[in-house]
């Protein structure tokens, strides 16, 4: 639309802080917790059998374990996120502490055998995966009939520039082809698992964030001072580190402005 004077300078100035305080009342978005909603309404028995895809340091193989009862395998090749997600699991009462293992593996290779599986549940990975069509067919291999894949992901959206695409996947270690929607469908797709559900999370989760602790705005903050004086942070920390924050930053930022959106996966096999 056109820039119009008369608009801009009477008719919105009218309209703005009505506007304004509009916009300051939540639209109730979506926090992490639908993911563990979405478990739940697969209504699976305790001690089902899952997998938790790029543990991390296994907090959420903990919370699978804790609110369900699963057994859960936490997966994951850095060995420094296995060591702190065994640590963690020494803290836990027996009756969870049990109900949980981590071994080294990756999402195209899990040391698991075929079609034991009654959950696969892999949270913010798949973007890191060099073939996601390897991927989905291993998580395929792994449940048994009826089984299920509840996948969280970051995707790269029209909004995001290709210079803002390379430089952020690059630091970040994104594959660029696993970031984009279309080739997460295709390898769906071809894996042969069933779509139950495909849930566009959009910006909620930055929105939720923001609206908890402010931790959105904190990002956007701590953005701006890392680009306006480069120099300082760089000579306490170091390039790479200086690398890292500037991308986790602009990581977040970008979820929250719809950058980079973000989709869950709800897959049957059979
Ligand atoms: C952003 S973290 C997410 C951790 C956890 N799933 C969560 O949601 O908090 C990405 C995780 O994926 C793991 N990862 C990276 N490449 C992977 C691969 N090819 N297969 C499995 N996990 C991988 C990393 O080591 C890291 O723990």
């Amino acid at each position: 639309m056109a820039w119009d004077r008369t608009f801009f300078y009477d008719t919105y100035p009218r309209l703005e802080a009505a506007f304004s305080a509009r916009l300051d009342e939540s639209l109730a978005p979506r926090d992490p917790s639908v993911l563990l909603q979405v478990v739940r309404e697969l209504d699976l028995r305790p001690d089902s059998r899952v997998v938790d895809v790029g543990c991390g340091e296994g907090a959420h193989a903990v919370r699978l374990a804790t609110h369900f009862g699963f057994r859960v395998l936490g997966i994951d090749p850095v060995q420094r996120h296995l060591d702190l997600a065994r640590a963690a699991r020494r803290d836990l009462v027996p009756d969870i502490s049990s109900r949980l293992a981590f071994e080294r593996g990756t999402a195209t290779h899990l040391p698991v055998a075929d079609a034991t599986l009654d959950l696969v549940w892999c949270r913010d990975v798949m973007v890191h995966v060099e073939h996601p069509d390897d991927a989905f067919a291993e998580f395929a291999r792994v449940l048994r009939p009826g089984g299920h894949v509840v996948a969280f992901q970051a995707v790269a959206t029209d909004l995001l520039g290709d210079e803002e695409a390379d430089w952020l996947f690059d630091v970040m270690g994104v594959v660029p082809a696993s970031a984009d929607p279309r080739v997460v469908d295709d390898a769906i797709a071809r894996s042969g698992l069933h779509v139950v559900d495909t849930i566009d999370a959009s910006t909620e989760w930055g929105e939720w964030s923001q609206e908890q602790d402010g931790s959105g705005g904190r990002a956007l903050l701590h953005l701006a001072r890392l680009l306006r004086e480069p120099e300082r942070y760089r000579a306490e920390f170091g390039d790479a580190a200086y690398d890292a924050m500037l991308g986790d930053c602009r990581w977040q930022v970008y979820r929250t402005m719809g950058k980079l959106g973000a989709r869950i996966d709800v897959l049957r096999k059979g």
